[in-house]
């Protein structure tokens, strides 16, 4: 078969899972080419073994297995992060927040659920002098966290812990995105998230606040005077944040993403 011929292939079998708009992402992971290189030689015949693998994603595109864990690998903030199924897929808004929290000063930083290791390690790259922590309570996370750290010769700490539990006060900038899905909601979420990516990294308990509420209440032991805790939300979970917030003395502002929909809280002791 030429690359012509699997490239008309692949289109169909894409469009009839509705999904003819990842055949970029599978042909560049197929052959470790540019897209445009394999349009410039579209008459050059495929290697067998790239054949028995496009057969092998399409089989597990078509069960609904997402393309980041069928290749390991997704972009996140420009860099490529190992993922698989014990760790939350790096999402889009979550580059969002890595924007606000480069905006914000401060020597040091932890997160409270690292998962792959993407907003840790981008952190660290992108604000080398920066020290920074990291938790999960995952040792699969932690484990692929510390293969990205690896991979990106990043020097940051990742360790076990539940939260604040193994944690040694204090910090700069606190930062979680937490699971935030009501747990009645579970049953809604699309097949390729609910089948796929970890409970873990997505059940927030019974009004989705569990775990803001435990950060939130402990929040103060941990965060330097003059720091700031930051937050990412679910869309529709600002104003109960807020009140946590305020019972804790603490104010904020919420920031939009670029769809429009509340995302990252930012706050900080009120004066
Ligand atoms: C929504 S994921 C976020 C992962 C990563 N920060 C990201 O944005 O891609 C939440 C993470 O919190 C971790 N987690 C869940 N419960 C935890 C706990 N009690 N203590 C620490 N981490 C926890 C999960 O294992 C998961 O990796």
């Amino acid at each position: 078969m030429d690359v012509k011929t699997l490239l008309h292939h692949l289109r169909k079998e894409l469009e009839s899972i509705g999904h003819e708009h990842e055949s970029r992402e599978i042909l560049e992971n197929l052959f470790k080419r540019d897209i445009s290189y394999l349009y410039a030689h579209d008459d050059l015949v495929v290697d067998q073994n790239i054949l028995k693998r496009l057969e092998e994603v399409i089989e597990a595109r078509k069960l609904g297995q997402p393309l980041a864990y069928i290749f390991n690998k997704r972009s996140f903030y420009g860099r490529d992060f190992f993922v698989n199924s014990s760790v939350l897929i790096p999402r889009l808004e979550t580059e969002f927040s890595i924007q606000e929290l480069l905006k914000l000063p401060g020597n040091s930083f932890l997160e409270l659920g690292i998962g792959s290791g993407c907003v840790s390690i981008t952190m660290k790259l992108e604000r080398p002098s920066l020290s920074v922590d990291g938790v999960d309570i995952s040792d699969q996370a932690i484990q692929v966290a510390g293969l990205n750290a690896k991979k990106h010769l990043a020097q940051v700490h990742f360790f076990k812990s539940n939260l604040f539990e193994k944690v040694t006060p204090s910090y700069d900038l606190i930062y979680s995105n937490p699971p935030y899905i009501k747990t009645k909601d579970m049953d809604d979420l699309e097949d390729e998230v609910k089948k796929y990516e970890p409970h873990l990294a997505l059940n927030g308990g019974e009004d989705g606040l569990d775990f803001y509420k435990k950060i939130i209440k402990n929040t103060p032991d941990y965060l330097n005077k003059t720091g700031y805790l930051v937050l990412e939300i679910g869309y529709n979970q600002k104003e109960e944040i807020f009140a946590l917030l305020d019972a804790i003395h603490f104010t904020g502002k919420c920031i939009q993403d670029y769809g429009g929909h509340d995302r990252v809280i930012i706050a900080t002791r009120r004066k």
